[in-house]
């Protein structure tokens, strides 16, 4: 008997410890759909206009699905669709539980989730809650009288304490970020733009409204959130004075203040964790600490982080490839063993991808397009990848102010105008880096308008569309188009990809980025050139028994040698 109950404990024990084993092992990649998801970030406004008002709208996306679906992409995250007086195209929101009515209907948005759904597609949504529209009805009341209820959902200073320490503003035409409201003769505080003033997160009532909004969305079935701005949302509400000259590094003063990681659990308690939901705060802090603060699973606040270090990186004189490394490594090996990143080199904020860190020249736009597509899907975090940069797309090609349509551009030209400064030398930036060069609309065909409306565009459609467009792309077996649906796929069919070890080699070669992604025995060779020129990189490999999975000439050497904007994913022993 004894015996029977001593090999009974030992064989208990011995599955106990396997189990263990087994969990471990699958800790140590820890799985999950949001690191496996492919994000396709959708501009909505310039997607696909459906009743030719020259607004793009949900039935136009609607229409698209099956393109959509036949990227590969699995999730899909759109910019805000709420109720908006598009004082910011949507990032100044009226009501939260509306749509929009440029976009269409709630009828219209609940045929898209489940036209998604149906095609295996998740939908993130952006969360814009540092801040609504003026329009807003709590905004109204709060600006009605100072005993209102809703005084304390946003950040006022009555007028006569004096003027506010000063606050920058990133869209105002005066960066002055407090607006003196004669109603009440108080100012209120608005990070960006007059008509979006901050919400007050240390207002117990205000987080409880917000928390019901995530609940509204989620209970319909949407897949994720994206937090607008939230980096900014907690405050320190007695405003002591900032240093002279703040405003150059303003997010050292604005970023993960006060309670921020407080709120974050809370939200995460009472909505976030109730629901199969992906979650990513846009910004990621000052620091890799503060990244990863703020998605280490332990930590019970968001998903993953999505930092600006990698776009930042471009100016108009051009970028260094060996910084480009040096940051996107460093990002890695922050996040290797906790927490999650986004890879990204593009979204509606920024300038096209291929014009910044690529190039987009006839003789290379693809095939650096490709490449820079490369990069993005051979990465250890979760890909998101901008509407358009399948294609191609390139900068608008503005030469004229009257041509923008960015609220914050257009406040910008007044500023350098206002204070004597110089306009040639603005015009040549934001033609570079503005963010309406990445918000023409999508090229769809040929046809008047690129075929994105039957009306007049609300901004100017790239003059390049008889050359780029996906009906084009779609015939050629060569085209960016296809190369990202390849892509796509290798990413989907291998794990490696995903949750590989990262490792960088030949690291100070100016022109080449190659790295390895291993995950179970198994080896990846990622060699990009990022440059117009061959050439030669050192990765210490023999590639003479590798299996090339994708390559974008179609018949990559074997010597290391690297032909212009080249770039080959390779299988090594
Ligand atoms: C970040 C958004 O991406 C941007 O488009 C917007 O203007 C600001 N936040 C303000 O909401």
């Amino acid at each position: 008997m004894k015996r029977i109950i001593l090999q009974t404990v030992i064989i208990v024990a011995f599955l106990f410890t396997c189990s263990l084993c087994y969990s471990q092992n699958k800790g140590a990649i820890n799985r999950k759909w949001w690191k496996e998801a492919i994000v396709y970030q959708i501009y909505p406004r310039s997607f696909k206009d459906n009743n030719g008002d020259g607004i793009g709208d949900l039935k136009g996306i609607i229409s698209k699905l099956d393109y959509i679906k036949s990227l590969g992409v699995n999730v899909v995250w759109l910019n805000p669709i709420y109720s908006s007086p598009n004082d910011d195209n949507g990032y100044d929101v009226s009501d939260y539980r509306n749509i929009m009515k440029d976009f269409g209907t709630m009828a219209d948005f609940d045929t898209l989730l489940k036209g998604m759904h149906q095609r295996g597609i998740k939908l993130v949504m952006d969360l814009v809650v540092n801040h609504s529209s003026d329009e807003h009805e709590w905004f109204k009341q709060s600006r009605s009288s100072r005993t209102n209820p809703y005084r304390n959902y946003y950040h006022w200073w009555n007028a006569e304490r004096g003027k506010p320490p000063y606050r920058y503003s990133l869209f105002d035409v005066n960066h002055d970020a407090w607006r003196y409201d004669s109603l009440t003769n108080a100012y209120y505080l608005h990070y960006f733009s007059r008509k979006q003033p901050d919400l007050n997160w240390e207002n117990p009532k205000l987080r409880s409204e917000v928390y019901a909004i995530m609940k509204y969305w989620a209970n319909k079935g949407i897949d994720g959130f994206r937090l607008d701005a939230f980096q900014f949302a907690a405050k320190d509400t007695t405003f002591p004075a900032f240093p002279n000259g703040f405003e150059k590094n303003f997010s050292q003063y604005y970023a993960m203040q006060g309670n921020l990681h407080g709120y974050l659990r809370e939200m995460n308690k009472q909505v976030l964790s109730k629901y199969n939901v992906m979650s990513v705060a846009e910004g990621a802090g000052n620091s890799l600490t503060d990244a990863h603060n703020l998605v280490d699973a332990e930590r019970h606040e968001l998903n993953m982080a999505y930092p600006f270090d990698g776009v930042d990186i471009a100016k108009p004189d051009g970028y260094s490839l060996l910084h480009f490394k040096q940051v996107f490594s460093r990002l890695d090996s922050a996040f290797e063993k906790k927490g999650w990143l986004s890879v990204f080199l593009a979204n509606h904020d920024q300038a096209r991808m291929v014009s910044r860190f690529g190039n987009d020249s006839p003789e290379f736009r693809e095939l650096s397009s490709e490449m820079l597509t490369t990069f993005i899907m051979t990465m250890r975090g979760t890909p998101y990848y901008y509407n358009g940069d399948e294609l191609g797309m390139t900068n608008a090609g503005f030469t004229q102010i009257e041509d923008y349509r960015d609220m914050a551009t257009l406040n910008e030209y007044r500023h350098v105008k206002n204070t004597g400064g110089d306009i040639p030398q603005f015009l040549k930036r934001i033609a570079y880096d503005c963010r309406d060069n990445g918000r023409t609309p999508f090229q769809w065909n040929e046809t008047a308008n690129a075929g994105f409306t039957s009306g007049t565009p609300w901004i100017q459609v790239n003059k390049n569309y008889k050359t780029i467009n996906e009906t084009d792309e779609e015939k050629d077996p060569n085209s960016a188009l296809n190369y990202f649906r390849k892509i796509v796929k290798l990413r989907k069919d291998n794990l490696v990809l995903v949750y590989g070890r990262y490792t960088l080699l030949d690291k100070q070669n100016p022109d080449t980025y190659c790295y390895t992604r291993v995950l179970n025995g198994r080896k990846f060779l990622v060699m990009l050139n990022f440059s117009a020129k061959t050439a030669a990189a050192h990765t210490g490999i023999n590639l003479s028994k590798a299996r090339v999975l994708i390559d974008n000439y179609n018949n990559p050497s074997k010597n290391g040698q690297l032909r212009p904007y080249e770039a080959v994913v390779y299988e090594v022993k």
